[in-house]
């Protein structure tokens, strides 16, 4: 991966400090020690007051009240006997006050800028209250989604995850944690959480070793390479072995593999549920089977509270080991600056919600729409035709649920809701008339269609904001059918009966399986849960201002019976093809048993996503043309150049993401038929060409090999430029000389 920014955050500390840190870890009781490892929930009341002058307690979490953590902080400085510090966490996992679209819509912006600065933004705000340390970035990948936090995910991909989870580290760390409004970041959940089981939350997680390193490591990998702070270990069972006393996660893999020197804190009583797996018996043993894997602070729950001083004192736990926990706490804590000041002043930052964060906000919610469908050539909206324009749904003038799950310090007062942006937009040129049509989303109630059915009758244009609540998506919230919840697909139905032009615009915290209504409407836009500024964003694009430029972070399936399905998917044996599968409504009586095409595909659902990866439509055109490569035949070891001419055939200046995909013909393991290898977003006239290049290393050709060896093999390469997973535009390379292993 490229230098990353900030990512010498964990750079070794001077050696004044880390003299100091050391005299100081020599000077605390094995109770204070402790303390440092124990991260306790709840505002200022009397208890915990009391637990941090005792010196019990090292970091709170979910206070954003700035007189509480002031006080709790000098109680922490002036009445514990050491003085020190308290880290202050809280989740601010898309925005603190000021919300950005969810992860997962940010993902679609594929725009690593955007991504930064949303988590810049975050950060100051919730800076300014007293926090500093948020629980992000999520960086689980995940390839099913009725899993309710894919929501919180940046998708499917290893490598986008990878860029834009270490592009939200930045964000919110900054180039120097001790700056003012930077917060220390959370590579969470390691590891493997995205591949629950059925979707289902909380589930079990089973990952081949190689699997893991290929698939669901790199982007924590990323993380540690831009120098996150800290990592939480995953909730899940992983193979067996919970997370929170994986210590193949968080010794070999974390600090002998990678040199990570951070600290690692548990889920939200991750620790005491090592017992409700059934990994341990007991308290007693979850604490030790949490300490000897090298998880540093326990959140919320007390077992190392209670039984780490037994666990010393029996000699099971050494106190060295305690030391080292307690020194990794210390030092984020002195990179942080709270040794030297812990005491917020609000008025020493910006306003919160103020018009430049808006404006941020806005344009990430812009960059994460994707269009699925332009049927007609609906869209954009020509307000000068328009006398008359209908928005139905649910979730077109709803304040709250536009800003998506985890929004603890979001405040629907400062949303601007797409009834509210579209009537701010077009004035009194184009009468916005809205309607419910249902009660939410999940409403099996048609009360409401006739009036929504008479607006649409009376208006040139209908535009429906359907989709999912917040509540559906997010943390234990998994769904076994991912359709349009409640009487939102009758809905349409009904109002495509009246032969209006139809858009739809959705509003989810996952992709939805939208198969059945595709046909129904002309125009799709994806917007997920969109955020503060979703409004505006949203009617920027419907009205043409901008061209939408989201692609999809994840692929969307036809069917939920399809999951997982996903582009970076291995060959098989018995690949299919168009010409190779039958459907189960053509296949005749007693067809004999071979008859239908002996290939991996479904009778009633093919093999394809209704969109692909990668896949958004633009108001222009892009053409690919022109692949060129550096060699045919480069040497292991050598950098290759591929680029390609993009050019914009269409009518309007607009965003394209030009990615790169690779597919290594064979290896040691079977690889993916695409992988992505490099993205970049490029802004063209009309008419306009320009080379895009890409430079392909060791690093974007190496994977783990069955011996879990970083390598890079020798062979045959294609490769793609275009703008989705489907790309077309190809050229080849073969790879001379001898397998290498990377570090
Ligand atoms: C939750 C989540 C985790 C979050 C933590 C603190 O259960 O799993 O992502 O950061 O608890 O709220």
């Amino acid at each position: 991966m490229v230098e990353q920014a900030g990512s010498k955050n964990l750079d070794n500390l001077p050696v004044a400090i880390e003299q100091r840190i050391g005299e100081l870890v020599a000077r605390m009781t094995l109770a204070e020690k402790i303390g440092q490892m124990s991260q306790l929930s709840g505002s200022g009341g009397a208890e915990l007051k009391r637990a941090v002058a005792e010196g019990r307690v090292g970091s709170i979490l979910n206070d954003v009240n700035t007189e509480n953590i002031n006080e709790l902080q000098r109680i922490a400085r002036e009445e514990s006997r050491l003085g020190i510090p308290l880290l202050v966490g809280r989740d601010v996992i898309h925005g603190f006050r000021t919300i950005f679209p969810i992860p997962l819509g940010q993902a679609a912006s594929w725009n690593p800028a955007v991504v930064r600065e949303g988590a810049r933004i975050a950060a100051l705000e919730a800076a300014s209250t007293g926090v500093n340390w948020t629980f992000a970035p999520m960086i689980d990948v995940t390839r099913d989604p009725r899993w309710g936090r894919i929501a919180e995910s940046l998708g499917e991909d290893p490598w986008l995850a990878s860029v834009l989870g270490a592009a939200m580290v930045q964000g919110f760390q900054g180039d120097d944690l001790a700056g003012k409004g930077t917060i220390a970041a959370c590579a969470k959940h390691f590891a493997g959480y995205g591949a629950t089981e059925g979707g289902r939350d909380y589930n079990t997680a089973n990952i081949p070793e190689n699997e893991l390193r290929n698939v669901y490591l790199p982007p924590f990998q990323a993380a540690a390479d831009a120098g996150v702070a800290t990592f939480m270990a995953s909730f899940s069972d992983l193979n067996g072995v919970p997370a929170s006393g994986n210590e193949f996660l968080m010794k070999q893999i974390l600090r002998q593999e990678w040199g990570y020197k951070g600290f690692v804190v548990s889920d939200w009583e991750s620790i005491r549920q090592l017992s409700v797996h059934g990994f341990t018996a007991n308290d007693k043993e979850a604490a030790y089977e949490a300490a000897n894997a090298g998880v540093d602070m326990e959140m919320v729950s007390t077992t190392y509270a209670d039984h780490l001083p037994a666990l010393v004192a029996e000699g099971r736990i050494d106190e060295r080991e305690i030391d080292r926990m307690v020194t990794s706490i210390l030092r984020i804590k002195a990179r942080l600056g709270l040794f030297d000041n812990s005491h917020t002043e609000p008025t020493d930052f910006p306003a919160l919600v103020n018009q430049q964060h808006r404006e941020a906000a806005r344009q990430a919610a812009r960059q994460s729409v994707v269009m699925l469908q332009n049927r007609n050539r609906v869209l954009p909206l020509n307000s000068g035709k328009l006398n008359t324009l209908a928005l139905i749904g649910p979730l077109a003038d709803d304040p709250y649920e536009q800003l998506g799950t985890w929004i603890f310090d979001g405040q629907a007062e400062d949303s601007v809701t797409l009834l509210q942006a579209l009537r701010d937009a077009v004035g009194n040129k184009v009468k916005v008339n809205f309607a419910r049509g249902l009660v939410n989303t999940r409403s099996k109630s048609r009360a409401e269609f006739a009036e929504a059915i008479a607006l649409a009758e009376a208006a040139d244009a209908v535009v429906l904001a359907l989709g999912e609540e917040a509540i559906l998506s997010g943390e234990a919230h998994s769904r076994a059918d991912i359709r349009l919840p409640g009487y939102q697909q009758q809905l349409i139905e009904a109002l495509a009966a009246t032969g209006k032009p139809l858009i739809l615009v959705v509003m989810a915290g996952r992709p939805l399986t939208l198969t059945d209504i595709v046909d129904k409407v002309d125009a799709i836009l994806y917007s997920w849960h969109p955020g503060t500024m979703g409004g505006p964003a949203i009617a920027d694009i419907l009205l043409g201002k901008h061209s939408p430029s989201g692609k999809l972070p994840v692929t969307f399936p036809n069917t939920v019976g399809q999951i997982p399905i996903y582009y970076s998917h291995k060959n098989t044996g018995k690949p299919p093809s168009d010409d190779t599968i039958a459907h189960i409504d053509d296949i005749d009586a007693k067809a004999p048993q071979t008859s239908l095409g002996m290939t991996s595909f479904y009778l009633d659902a093919g093999y394809k996503p209704l969109f692909p990866f990668g896949f958004g439509l633009s108001y222009t055109e892009f053409a690919y043309s022109d692949i060129r490569i550096s060699s045919e035949r480069p040497h292991v070891g050598s950098d290759i150049q591929v680029s390609a001419l993009l050019t914009n055939t269409g009518k309007m200046e607009a965003e394209e993401i030009v990615q790169l995909y690779l597919r290594d013909l064979v290896g040691n393991v079977t690889r993916p038929v695409r992988e992505l290898k490099g993205f970049q977003r490029v802004r063209l006239q009309p008419g306009e060409a320009r080379r895009v290049g890409f430079t392909l290393t060791s690093e974007e050709l190496a994977f783990y090999n069955r011996k879990m060896q970083k390598v890079v093999e020798p062979g045959q390469f294609h490769v793609w430029i275009g703008g989705s997973s489907e790309a077309e535009l190809a050229t080849q390379f073969e790879l001379l000389g001898e397998t290498v292993l990377l570090p």
